[in-house]
């Protein structure tokens, strides 16, 4: 049944099409054209495969929503983690693993092994909260997501970890890598169209929950990767850029990443 909201919203988004077929003077080959992308998108898409989102990608849509629907929600804006968006390959079934497990299994040689740990905590307390989830998932060296990948083992580089009582979480990883998005479909044709690359910045994606607070998406960016300032789909934000450091005293990593994340009260 139609809610007013999407009564609303659907009104709204009819009013600007129209405006904008106007306003270009969209012919009907030109529309035609729209629908075939429309519907390649769908045909591309699978279990493993989002096409639709990473159209909207490309043209800034999911960054732009992020944006709005993190304003909307959060007062906190200002002490709380930054969101970012989701991206077409987040996985509902990661994992738990042992606070301290490693992520990469089958990583290829180029992989340079990462100790990522940090506090999670309230926003407004400071306090550390223990139990909090934090899911997290990246793509491998070779720029590929495990399930778009067959010499990945499943759920590589994936895993959910549990806050200890501390409110400290840890893992291995490897430092992630510039990686394009796939632009063998509709995507990768509006990027050539509009003379734009493919990549995004090395990142990693988390999700962090807890009862009694809301639940942050959001991806932290290698500070000395390329492309953070022109992410192919519009996702970096300052306070999310990331330093990897050597690590000491650890023959199991060459590099530490310290993160902690601050969780709004609900
Ligand atoms: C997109 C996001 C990602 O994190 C990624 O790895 C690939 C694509 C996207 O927003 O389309
Ligand atoms: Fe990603």
């Amino acid at each position: 049944k139609t809610s007013p909201r999407m009564r609303e919203v659907m009104t709204c988004m009819i009013k600007h099409l129209h405006d904008f077929a106007r306003e270009i003077e969209l012919t009907v080959d030109e529309w035609s054209e729209g629908v075939a992308l429309m519907n390649w998108a769908g045909q591309m898409s699978t279990d493993r495969r989002n096409e639709g989102q990473l159209v909207c990608d490309v043209v800034g849509l999911e960054s732009l929503v992020d944006e709005i629907t993190y304003k909307k929600a959060a007062e906190a804006a200002d002490y709380a983690t930054q969101s970012a968006i989701l991206g077409p390959f987040f996985r509902h079934d990661h994992p738990t693993r042992e606070k301290g497990a490693t992520i990469t299994f089958n990583t290829p040689d180029d992989g340079q092994v990462t100790y990522m740990h940090g506090v999670v905590t309230d926003a407004v307390s400071k306090k550390p909260l223990a139990n909090a989830t934090v899911d997290v998932w990246q793509a491998s060296t070779n720029g590929l997501y495990e399930q778009q990948d067959e010499n990945q083992v499943d759920h590589n580089l994936r895993g959910k970890f549990v806050t200890d009582e501390n409110g400290e979480y840890a893992f291995y990883t490897i430092r992630p890598t510039p990686y394009p998005i796939p632009f063998d479909g509709p995507a990768g044709k509006l990027l050539k169209l509009l003379d734009r690359h493919p990549y995004r910045p090395a990142h990693i994606h988390l999700i962090v929950m807890i009862d009694g607070y809301k639940p942050i998406t959001t991806q932290i960016f290698d500070k000395d990767s390329k492309y953070l300032d022109d992410d192919s789909v519009f996702a970096v934000k300052d306070s999310l850029v990331v330093e990897f450091v050597p690590r000491k005293d650890d023959s199991k990593a060459e590099y530490e990443l310290k993160y902690d994340m601050a969780m709004a009260p609900n």
